[in-house]
């Protein structure tokens, strides 16, 4: 695989018409009846997880077939071509249980264990974002950027929980450290969709332990494409070690890179 921009707008353009076609998919769908739980006893997957990983699955295989795939309801295959696809069919599966419009299809390209395309897709509103390194992010076709806000007793920072007990108990003392020195703290409940608005603005900053990268992936380029800095895990690291992906407007990310290294976030939660 060549890195030259064509190839990579290509492999957006795969990515934003596959997230539409299984948002569309997952919109249509009538039931939300919960099939298993994974990590914990509040970790569902959904028959419409499976059903919507499946539809990606496949439309990979017929356009991408030389692609690799990590899915997070399990859908693995090796590449060979250099291109893998990191993709998460419902994140926020716990919003889309409850009817809350905050959960999202995530698909993104990695090449050498780095993303270089992605498009997050908001099923239940059907607001499209998307990146390529090197091109920019777009919202709708709108470019994206994030704000400029320096302070971070200014900053709006989101957030998430684990479905471990054990870990929910750190993040939560953590928090009670943080909380007092910035604007406020929002958890929306899916961490692709927490990325996109970082790269929108419509929060300055976001961190969480032990996300997954199909979590993370295609959030990551569009952040990063709109001027955001990140400390993210390795793709390969699983999130049951408990690091931290961070990410933050560029001008706030020194000042609150030192008050959350004081309070403790860059060091793994572990389990
Ligand atoms: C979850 C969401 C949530 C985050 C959890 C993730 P899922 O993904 O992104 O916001 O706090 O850590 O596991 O399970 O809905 O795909």
């Amino acid at each position: 695989m060549n890195s030259q921009l064509g190839d990579l707008r290509d492999l957006r353009d795969t990515a934003v018409l596959i997230a539409q076609e299984t948002a569309a998919l997952i919109r249509s769908s009538t039931t939300r009846e919960v099939m298993a739980t994974k990590s914990s006893s509040v970790d569902p997957v959904t028959v419409v997880d499976t059903m919507a990983e499946e539809h990606i699955a496949t439309r990979l295989a017929e356009l991408r077939p030389d692609d690799g795939l990590i899915g997070e309801e399990g859908n693995e295959r090796a590449s060979r071509s250099g291109v893998s696809w990191v993709v998460d069919p419902i994140d926020g599966t716990v919003n889309f249980l409850y009817g809350i419009p905050e959960y999202a299809v995530s698909i993104a390209a990695a090449v050498d264990g780095e993303v270089v395309a992605g498009a997050v897709v908001n099923a239940a509103t059907g607001v499209v974002y998307s990146a390529a390194a090197g091109e920019g992010a777009t919202r709708d076709g709108q470019p994206l950027r994030c704000t400029t806000v320096e302070d971070p007793s200014r900053a709006l920072l989101a957030t998430g929980f684990s479905y471990s007990a054990s870990r929910r108990r750190a993040q939560a003392e953590l928090l009670t450290r943080i909380l007092p020195q910035v604007r406020d703290i929002r958890r929306m409940g899916a961490a692709a969709l927490d990325l996109c608005r970082v790269a929108e603005g419509s929060v300055d900053a976001y961190y969480e332990h032990g996300i997954n990268c199909w979590d993370y992936a295609a959030g990551l380029v569009i952040a990063r494409e709109s001027g955001a800095v990140a400390r993210v895990p390795r793709l390969s690291t699983p999130g049951s070690l408990g690091e931290v992906t961070f990410v933050a407007a560029g001008p706030l990310a020194p000042a609150l890179t030192s008050v959350l290294t004081e309070a403790g976030v860059f060091t793994s939660l572990g389990r």
